[in-house]
This record gives structure tokens, C-alpha cells and sequence, in this order.
């Protein structure tokens, strides 16, 4: 395999794989969230290796070609047996898997995925580019004004959480697709002996030992880790995936650019093990180190959310990938607990190939700009408010005026005004005393609305335009949407009432 492998690159010449990653402003999520900086939409991503034409690949890839063979035999004698048709995925078994992964690395990326023990897991490659498109568009973003008020450089340095026995994502991240040519370094962890030694002869294999660094670390504790906000670096670190990875690789975690992970699903080896309902398909193969952590994906997840906020000066983004849709909302809002009000950005992607849909949750600590094109959310309640005066600190200061008579109007909720700077407002519901309401993690202050303005001066009027953010743990969307929409009427002076006073004024 090896040998052939060499002989092909050389004569091949590079496949350009093409990656689509959706317009951040039209696919949005059809469920509003209460939101606004934290971009609630779902970019989808796709590439084109889901049209991998097999024909092909069987006449370039003999053990593609022989597995395939056997995998239609399989087909064909289960139908046989069972006297009606059986699905092509229900005869899919490891080492068809595995030949179709290797044919697609070594034809698309000319990577040699030369180890795979049997019965651990054997990476579809479509759906792990999409996770490797994804974070390449995340740092274009990360490392522009565009997006972000003080956006980072790029460091080229990157943590895969759980490598696993393939070493995929360093291995497709250390090709040109996501490098475009530039040096970077990598570092992938793992609990599982196996899978460690495993991936150090992928990374062999492919001549990549100065660019990837696996590292085995200790697995979590049954409990999970703390899952509280922790700060400070002398309190005790629990052997969560996050922590771990900082303290071996101390040195070059020191400033990255991400943390990417697909985490185990599962949260007992009995979840892991069931038989699939709907079809006679075992589970897809894996280990219970590939398999099972505590609390399952979302326990990861949380242990990765808690530990961002130690390590938020050290990596851009921190991201994962989950399989269940449903995970996605409840991570998202603890993200944006952690973040707290008016910092960072929450991003989710759908990577989607063929029938496999997984999705990705990604967070950042940096603040993004209101003009940001990823902040400009359909359907969300950015205005623009008219003011007769040419004077751009006078209109502002007109603006802040009233939307401070509109918080303390307001019937249905008692909110605290604070002028955070002059163009920036914070509404927060008055409750317990709540000291600083931006630091404060655990967000007791349950709705909070932040306004931003950027101004454009036109004749003798200039308008200045409103970014509302809101925010609640504890409000149901129906009472944040009629905030907002109260919002908007009474600072824009377009509601029933002011109308009727304008009309009043017109007749005097
Ligand atoms: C679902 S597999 C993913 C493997 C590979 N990254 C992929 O996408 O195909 C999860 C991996 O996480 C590893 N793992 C489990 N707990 C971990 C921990 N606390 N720290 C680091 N890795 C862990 C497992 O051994 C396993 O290799």
C-alpha cells in the first residue's frame, strides 16, 4: 500500500477539493434565538467528496475495489436471504470503511492512512473536511476588522482533543486545503495507548512528524470535570480534555489558534453498545475510550466550556463537533453564559454529506464589530433612528436619552441603564444586586440588552443605527420579542404613540 501510495502522488497531480460554506445570512436558523452578537445562524458546510465517484476509485484502488466487490456480494446475499432488498449501508463493515477512507485520503490529499487497528473508529473523511473548512473560515474571520473589534493573528497552531487511532484531523489539517501552503504545527491528544501509538505511524507514514505532535494525557474522572468558572490557575485543574492538553503541551499551547474535538457520544458503555433501532446495523465501530465519556457529548462539551473561560487569552476558538441537533441550544446558551454580556461570538455550523449530518459549535472570547457581516441577522431587530441635528455626539447622546426614558418607562420589567461608553448602552433587569453585570458569569441578571451605534450624517439629519443584543436565562422569547419590539418604537418614535402626539403637535 505504502509503496503504491508514493508511486501515485508523484504522478498525480493535486485534486482541488471544493468546499462550500453557506452565507452566514441565508441560512439562518429557522428558531430565533434571543441573541444578537452572538450570531445565532447555522452556516452549512459541505465539499464536494460526497460525489467520490466509487467506479473510479475501484479502478484506481484495488483494496477499495476488492471491499466494494465483497460489500455488494454481502448485499446481495442478505436480500437473497430475506427475499427483499437490503440497504447498502446496513452491509457497510470496518474494512470497507476503511478502504474507502484510505482511497479518498491518498486520491484527494495524498495522505497515507496507513494504521487503523480493527474496531476502532474509521473516520468518514467528507464529513471531517467539513469540520477543517469550517475552522479555516473561523480564523479568516478571527484575524479580520471585519469581523472583529481587536482581531488576533494567526499563531498556526492548532489542538485536536481525541485524535483517535487515525490522526485525522492534524492529518487533513497539515495539508494544503487548510494550510494554503503555510507552515503550521499541531497537537493531538488522546487517553487510549492504542490509538497513540497508531496515529504516530499515520503521522510517520506521511513524513509529518515535525508538524504533528500526539500526546497521551489522563482521562477525565468518572464525575466530569468541575464545571464551574474557574480563573485562576492555582486551583485545583481536573484531567478534563482541555486542561490536560494545556499542561502537556504548556509551551505550545501557549497561544493557538483552536481546539477542535469530536467528542464520545455516549455517557455508559450500555448506550454505546445498544443495537441501532430502525435497522438490523450494529453501532458504528469504536472503542469505549472512542465511545464513552462522562455525561456524553454534552458532558465533554461542558467540560470544554467551563475550561475556555481559564484559557481564554490562550486560543481564539474553542469548538467541537456534536451529533445531536438537540445538544446544540442548551451548549449554546451555557457558551453564552460564559461569555457574558457583549463579549465574544458563538458560531454553529451544519456540516452535511449525503445522509451523515453533524454540527459544529465554536466560540471565541473576542468581541466582533456590529458591522460585521456575520452579525447582521435577518429578521433581527437592528434600526435606524433619525435625528435632526448634524452634530454626530448630539445625535448619539439623543439616542441614549431615549432609550434611557424608555428603560425607565418600562412597565413590564424594571431595567438599570448604564452608558458603558457613548455609544454603547446596557439595559439589565434590576434584581439582586448584581455588582458588575458583564462579569458576572453566573448571570443572575437575567435580561440584558445592549445597544451599539455606528452614524451616518445625511442632509441636516443623521441616523444613527441601533444593534440591540438581548440576552435572558430566564425570560421566555415572547417577552424578549415584545422588549424589542417596544425597543424599537419608542427610541425610533414610529410606535402608535407617538404618532398620535405628532398628529397632536401638527394640529396645535
Ligand atoms: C469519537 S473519537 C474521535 C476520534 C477522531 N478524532 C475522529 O474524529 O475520528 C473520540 C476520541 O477521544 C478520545 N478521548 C476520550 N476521552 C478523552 C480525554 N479526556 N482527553 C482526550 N481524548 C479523549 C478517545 O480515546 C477517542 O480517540
Amino acid at each position: 500500500m505504502e509503496q503504491s501510495h508514493n508511486k501515485r502522488s508523484k504522478k498525480r497531480r493535486r485534486e482541488n477539493i471544493k468546499g462550500a460554506i453557506g452565507d452566514q445570512k441565508k441560512h439562518r436558523d429557522e428558531t430565533k434565538t434571543t441573541t444578537g452578537l452572538h450570531i445565532p445562524s447555522i452556516v452549512k458546510v459541505t465539499n464536494e467528496l460526497s460525489n467520490v465517484d466509487f467506479l473510479e476509485l475501484s479502478s484506481e484502488f484495488p483494496e477499495f475495489k476488492e471491499e466494494w466487490e465483497k460489500l455488494k456480494s454481502r448485499q446481495k446475499e442478505k436480500s437473497r436471504q430475506q427475499s427483499s432488498s437490503s440497504s447498502f449501508g446496513s452491509n457497510v463493515d470496518f474494512h470497507f470503511n476503511l478502504a474507502l477512507s484510505r482511497a479518498i485520503l491518498d486520491k484527494y490529499f495524498q495522505l497515507n492512512l496507513k494504521s487503523l487497528p480493527e474496531g476502532y473508529l474509521c473516520p468518514p473523511i467528507p464529513n471531517r473536511l467539513n469540520y477543517v473548512l469550517w475552522m479555516k473560515q473561523l480564523l479568516k474571520e478571527s484575524s479580520s476588522t471585519e469581523y472583529f473589534t481587536k482581531p488576533r493573528p494567526i499563531f498556526r497552531k492548532g489542538v485536536d482533543l481525541g485524535t483517535g487511532a487515525s490522526c485525522i484531523y492534524p492529518l487533513l489539517l497539515s495539508t494544503d486545503t487548510f494550510t494554503d501552503g503555510q507552515e503550521w504545527k499541531f497537537i493531538g491528544t488522546d487517553i487510549d495507548e492504542k490509538a497513540i501509538q497508531s496515529a504516530k505511524e499515520n503521522i510517520v507514514a506521511n513524513g509529518l512528524e515535525t508538524i504533528i505532535k500526539v500526546v497521551k494525557v489522563l482521562p477525565t474522572p468518572d464525575g466530569g470535570g468541575s464545571r464551574t468558572l474557574i480563573r485562576n490557575d492555582e486551583d485545583t485543574i481536573i484531567t478534563t480534555p482541555i486542561n490536560t492538553a494545556m499542561m502537556e503541551g504548556s509551551q505550545f499551547c501557549n497561544q493557538i489558534d483552536f481546539f477542535l474535538t469530536n467528542p464520545p457520544f455516549y455517557s455508559t458503555d450500555n448506550e454505546a453498545t445498544n443495537v441501532r433501532s430502525g435497522d438490523d446495523r450494529e453501532r458504528t465501530s469504536m472503542t469505549s475510550n472512542e465511545s464513552v465519556y462522562p455525561g456524553g457529548e454534552i458532558g465533554f462539551a461542558l467540560d470544554m466550556i467551563y475550561d475556555s473561560y481559564r484559557y481564554q487569552d490562550k486560543c481564539t476558538w474553542f469548538s467541537l463537533m456534536l451529533s445531536k441537533k438537540s445538544s446544540l441550544r442548551f451548549l449554546q446558551k451555557e457558551v453564552e453564559k460564559i461569555l457574558g454580556l457583549g463579549r465574544g461570538s458563538v458560531r454553529i455550523a451544519e456540516f452535511s454529506q449525503g445522509q451523515m449530518v453533524r454540527w459544529g459549535l465554536a466560540w471565541t472570547f473576542l468581541s466582533p464589530c456590529i458591522t460585521s457581516p456575520a452579525m447582521q441577522m435577518e429578521g433581527g431587530v437592528c434600526f435606524q433612528v433619525k435625528v435632526e441635528t448634524n452634530d454626530k455626539d448630539a445625535a448619539v447622546a439623543e439616542v441614549s436619552a431615549r432609550i434611557k426614558v424608555f428603560a425607565k418607562e418600562l412597565k413590564f420589567l424594571c431595567l438599570k441603564c448604564e452608558e458603558v461608553s457613548s455609544s454603547e448602552i446596557l439595559l439589565s433587569e434590576q434584581k439582586q444586586d448584581v455588582q458588575d453585570t458583564r462579569k458576572d458569569f453566573e448571570a443572575q441578571t437575567t435580561v440584558c440588552l445592549m445597544l451599539k451605534t455606528s452614524l451616518s450624517i445625511k442632509d441636516d439629519y443623521t441616523f444613527v443605527d441601533v444593534y440591540p443584543q438581548l440576552f435572558s436565562s430566564r425570560h421566555d422569547t415572547a417577552k424578549l420579542q415584545k422588549l424589542e419590539a417596544m425597543l424599537v418604537g419608542e427610541v425610533q418614535r414610529s410606535n402608535r404613540r407617538w404618532k398620535r402626539l405628532q398628529k397632536k403637535n401638527e394640529v396645535k
